[in-house]
């Protein structure tokens, strides 16, 4: 687990000093940050070989509206086994660098936007105050079928809460595959992408759309990408500064 604070092997040390820089010139920074971020917090990323979710259990089976009408109880409590461990998740030292460089971009009048897939609310625990939640978030419940919001429920062993308001299955406050974005979340996702100078890209595999379309909104708006990330991705190649590590050890080296 990174702390932020062991030796930068020196190859590395050109391209942090090169993302500091960037970063500090800014005048509007946007982040977008993937499952990757909070794996050192100890919640599974999704496609990483051997420990991903999605090496283990099949998103048409557990991430559908098709799923849960067809299996409910199952989806309901797998959401509910990931959202025990994100209850007992805390924030790591990724997820503090980034409110600190909001801070910094506060502090020097430069907008801020972090704009995340994950639906685990860190950004938030952190202390992050610009966050758009893409993709939801685990810790919310709705109803299936009107999208009332669910402030507390009865877990049972049995079955699926009900609605008190209409009496339908209630079901986590994500989005699944085949569903729409929440529209004002995409909406500023899409207006960080197009004004920000610099796009920083954190722990996500850029594979799921439209998430995956940001950094390239944001280049072709003539933005520099900073990639962060253990592995290569598809972006890899365009971005200006890769740091090929752990969120929780190279992003305190930017903040
Ligand atoms: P993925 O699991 O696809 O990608 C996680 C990325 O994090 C990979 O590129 C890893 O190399 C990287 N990674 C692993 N450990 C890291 C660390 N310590 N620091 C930094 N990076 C690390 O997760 P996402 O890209 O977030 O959607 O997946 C996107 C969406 O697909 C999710 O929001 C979810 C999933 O299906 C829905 O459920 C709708």
């Amino acid at each position: 687990m990174g702390t932020g604070t062991g030796p930068v092997p020196i190859s590395m040390a050109d391209d942090i000093a090169r993302a500091r820089e960037l970063l500090e010139h800014a005048t509007s920074v946007a982040v977008l940050t993937g499952a990757g971020i909070s794996a050192e917090s100890g919640i599974p990323t999704f496609r990483d070989a051997l420990t991903g979710l999605w090496e283990k259990f099949r998103p048409e089976e557990l991430a559908t509206p098709e799923a849960f009408e067809a299996n409910p109880k199952l989806v309901w409590d797998w959401y509910a086994w990931r959202r025990e461990k994100v209850v007992h998740a805390v924030p790591n030292a990724g997820h503090r660098a980034l409110v600190a460089i909001e801070r910094g971009c506060r502090e020097r009048e430069a907008d801020f936007t972090l704009v995340t897939q994950n639906v685990d609310g860190l950004h938030r625990a952190a202390g992050s105050r610009r966050v758009v939640e893409l993709h939801g978030n685990i810790r919310r419940v709705k109803c299936f079928d009107n999208h009332h919001a669910i402030e507390s429920w009865q877990e049972t062993a049995d079955e699926v809460p009900t609605c008190p308001r209409c009496g339908s299955l209630l079901r986590p406050d994500v989005v699944w595959f085949g569903e729409a974005l929440p529209p004002e979340a995409l909406a500023a996702a899409l207006a960080a992408a197009r004004t920000c100078d610099v796009f920083l890209c954190v722990g996500t595999s850029t594979v799921v759309e439209p998430a995956a379309s940001l950094p390239y909104i944001a280049l072709e708006g003539g933005a520099r990408v900073i990639e962060v990330n253990p592995q290569p991705t598809p972006l890899t190649g365009s971005a200006s500064v890769s740091l090929r590590g752990a969120a929780g050890e190279m992003l305190p080296l930017l903040a």
